[in-house]
């Protein structure tokens, strides 16, 4: 079953951290071969910029994403970290 990743393209979260948690994101994929596994996608501004920047993994949305807490939310997912 393919997981998707849907990213808020919205200029608020793009501006505050989804430009590089994308490029981060696309790494992950490529440095753990998840091209496969993962479906990987933009959404516009779903109006919950104040608690951005906002990224949803299958139905999930996780608020305030940032490189520290980017990596941890991936290895959840794909490695069953906590
Ligand atoms: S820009 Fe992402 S919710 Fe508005």
């Amino acid at each position: 079953m393919t997981t998707k990743i849907s990213i808020c393209m919205g200029s608020s979260c793009f501006a505050r951290g989804n430009a590089i948690n994308l490029k981060t994101i696309e790494e992950y994929i490529a440095k753990n071969n998840l091209e496969a596994e993962i479906e990987l996608g933009g959404i516009r501004c779903g109006g919950q910029c104040s608690e951005g920047p906002n990224i949803a993994i299958n139905d999930v949305i996780y608020h305030e994403v940032d490189q520290g807490s980017l990596i941890d939310i991936l290895d959840k997912h794909f490695k069953g970290e906590k």
